[in-house]
């Protein structure tokens, strides 16, 4: 029996309730295989803070630092609710980031997957969506815009200013491709690298790395293309796409549009994994609008419990399971009310429903051999 401790991180929003699915099929994950999981909840996000003064208080730190993986659900608080916390300690700045940097989370895998039973959701034609969609954008988690030195004033024309940096060295430019290299041979053995290295310097180191590690992977076609192009053609031809690499900002950008382009950010589940510890989030936010309300759709929850499953202990066949399990929930007809839009031929179920259908179709698939 192995055993494995999961750092469980509901946080605020809809984190809460979308975890409890995802907490759900860990259950029945666990009783179908040969392992035990740990639970070790703690406080994160916005909730922490009023309850503890920190987003990241030093317990869950202490939680996390002993965990093999860490399930986050969803953090952050509507535009004015947040102004009741200061800039620097808000859940994005003082507990995500603070996150990502400890546990040096530099690969996030964000897949944009839409198979013909979840078609319905997407805005694009049918035309366009083809085959359906399937890509991995790999997202630069710990550098760039985001962790460059910043620095806010008064310059001496008396004009407010604000400055922060876009720093890359080679080295954190070289993890990243490489990871997207491996992705690619794993997959169509197609790589898509990002940039704009007609503007930016970065892109420029950026692009000559990538020509660098592509001569240890000679199987893999690198096609280079802008970023602002990237967005058109996400939109015009997702299914030229496999995988994508990029750096940090325009991951946050472009994976968003991708949720876009699939239908709903609900739909997006992802893996954040540094050299030695990973985490998995949504890759959406904590929907405050809805909270509480019983109809967020638990899919990018219970997707980033795939991915746990797969990259952190190396369960591949219940990860695939997974999937397929939510997949089938979708082919029969079910979704929430988040998701569906007026019109569709869906029957509505909230999201405890939707997890307890999960539950019972993976229920139904065979348990793999590991
Ligand atoms: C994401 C989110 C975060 C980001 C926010 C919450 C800081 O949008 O994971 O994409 O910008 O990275
Ligand atoms: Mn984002």
């Amino acid at each position: 029996m192995t055993e494995y401790n999961i750092a469980v991180l509901a946080g605020d929003g809809i984190g809460e309730e979308i975890m409890e699915q995802a907490l759900k099929v860990l259950k029945v994950v666990e009783s179908r295989n040969d392992v035990a999981f740990s639970l070790m909840p703690g406080l994160f996000g916005a909730a922490a803070w009023f309850e503890t003064g920190k987003s990241f208080p030093d317990e869950t730190i202490a939680i996390c630092d002993k965990a093999d993986a860490i399930l986050k659900g969803t953090i952050g608080l509507g535009h004015e609710e947040s102004k009741k916390i200061p800039l620097d300690q808000q859940p994005e700045r003082g507990g995500l980031l603070p996150m990502r940097k400890r546990y040096d989370t530099y690969a996030n895998f964000r897949p944009v997957y839409l198979p013909p039973s979840l078609a319905h959701f997407s805005p694009l034609k049918p035309k366009i969506i083809g085959d359906g969609i399937d890509i991995m954008i790999i997202r630069e988690l710990v550098g760039g815009l985001y962790f460059g030195k910043k620095e806010t004033g008064v310059d001496e024309q008396g004009l407010r200013f604000a400055r922060e940096t876009l720093e890359y060295n080679e080295q954190q430019i070289r993890r990243i491709v490489q990871i997207g290299f491996e992705s690619a041979m794993k997959r169509r053995k197609l790589l898509h690298s990002i940039h704009k290295s007609n503007v930016l310097k970065s892109s420029v180191l950026w692009t000559d790395v990538v020509g660098e590690v592509a001569q240890d992977f000679p199987d893999v076609e690198v096609q280079h293309m802008l970023v602002d192009a990237a967005a058109t053609h996400l939109c015009l031809n997702p299914g030229q796409f496999d995988v994508m690499v990029m750096e940090n900002l325009f991951g946050d950008i472009l994976s968003d549009q991708a949720g876009g382009i699939l239908g709903s950010l609900g739909l997006m589940p992802s893996a954040c994994v540094g050299p030695d510890k990973a985490y998995y989030e949504p890759a959406h936010g904590s929907a405050p609008d809805i909270a509480g309300k019983n109809i967020a759709n638990p899919y990018s929850m219970i997707g980033s419990v795939a991915m746990m499953l797969d990259l952190s202990f190396q369960m591949t066949g219940e990860s695939s399971n997974l999937w397929h399990a939510m997949e089938s929930v979708f082919a029969a007809g079910y979704a929430t009310p988040d998701l569906s839009k007026p019109g569709t031929d869906v029957t509505m179920v909230s999201t405890g429903e939707f997890g307890d259908r999960v539950v019972a179709a993976l229920s139904c698939l065979p348990v793999p051999n590991r």
